[in-house]
């Protein structure tokens, strides 16, 4: 199980609280190498991580050098990197245009190009993040996989969709069918994992060794419990009480306000509590007040409490969350 970066989300709190429910391997959010190449002897605050469980440090950038270089400087910088994913797969605007994210895929060679030499620069093993291709009539995925496999990649990950998808649509992980059988090392499949059976699905149809939580654990941490729980014994575990979710989101909310002060931390906690109230049915008005009206830790706890009180023994049920299938 590995937690998906996201820009925005998972910072180190946010990692540290996931870590707490089972995540093998986590990635920091996407960290520019030109920003790095940049920064003096300034270090980034998203190299600023312990120790305490395995660390991706994710970048992006449009060359070999910069991206080799950049990770040079940090793992420097912070011992406890513990190894590289390259961003291959963005598809924001502004990082296409400077030549970073999915742009890299349109050149596969360059691809591996990254991957090696960034492999010769730290010593650590390098993973990517790819997706299916530019649209539905060029997915040369499978084109990026071969160079970064020559490269030595250590790990691929690739999101089930193309860059014209963005974050929308469906996956499509019949694209990927047994995908792992024709590939030498790891791959773990990211895009629409909000419940275990989107993960059973993910796993089964493609075989990969791995996948990736990302939107379906921002207020739902506890499926990567349940998908770890059930790959190692085959038992499902039943889903939390929604007082158990305002006791995870209370604890969240501390470590988020820890980090990143009370303005920001609580500026974020906006979008994020409303999430852990969102697979229950009586919690609607709920989920708008603690969206708006979340103004301070002692506001934004109040009315977790009273959504406690209320229906604290209510279980999370799986129909309030955004509901996606696969293609079959
Ligand atoms: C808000 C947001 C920010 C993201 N930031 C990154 C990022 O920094 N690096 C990256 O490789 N993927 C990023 N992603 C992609 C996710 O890691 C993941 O592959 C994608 O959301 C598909 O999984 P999902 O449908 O289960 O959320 C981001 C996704 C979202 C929604």
């Amino acid at each position: 199980m590995v937690l998906g970066p996201m820009s925005g989300y998972t910072s180190r709190s946010y990692r540290d609280f996931m870590k707490l429910f089972g995540v093998g391997l986590s990635v920091t959010e996407m960290t520019s190498a030109v920003g790095i190449l940049n920064s003096g002897s300034r270090t980034d605050e998203y190299l600023e991580f312990g120790r305490n469980y395995p660390t991706a440090l994710q970048l992006f950038g449009h060359s070999a050098e910069d991206i080799s270089k950049a990770a040079r400087i940090s793992v420097d910088r912070n011992g406890n990197v513990d190894l590289i994913d390259v961003n291959m797969g963005c598809p924001v605007h502004k990082i296409q245009r400077s030549g970073a994210g999915c742009v890299l895929m349109k050149d596969p060679p360059l691809c591996g190009d990254i991957v090696r030499k960034t492999k010769r620069s730290t010593g650590l093993p390098v993973t990517a993040k790819i997706r299916l291709g530019s649209d539905r009539n060029h997915m040369n995925f499978m084109d990026v996989i071969r160079e970064l496999e020559s490269a030595e990649v250590d790990a691929i990950t690739i999101h089930a969709r193309t860059k014209d998808q963005g974050y929308s649509g469906y996956p499509d992980y019949e694209a990927l069918s047994d995908i792992q059988e024709s590939v030498s090392v790891p791959m773990i499949v990211s895009g629409n994992i909000y419940t275990l059976d989107d993960a059973i699905s993910a796993l089964s149809r493609t075989k990969a060794a791995g996948v990736m939580v990302a939107r379906g654990g921002v207020g739902d941490p506890f499926l990567v419990t349940q998908i770890n729980e059930y790959f190692r014994t085959g038992k499902r575990l039943e889903s939390p009480t929604v007082s158990q979710q305002i006791e995870w989101c209370k604890q969240l909310s501390d470590m988020l306000i820890e980090e990143k002060g009370s303005d920001a931390g609580i500026r974020k906690l906006r979008s994020i509590a409303p999430k852990f109230v969102s697979g229950c049915h009586r919690c609607r008005e709920y989920r708008l007040r603690l969206a708006t009206e979340t103004v301070s830790r002692e506001s934004l706890f109040a009315i977790l409490d009273e959504i406690d009180g209320k229906m604290g023994d209510e279980r999370i049920n799986c129909d309030g969350r955004p509901h996606h299938h696969f293609t079959e």
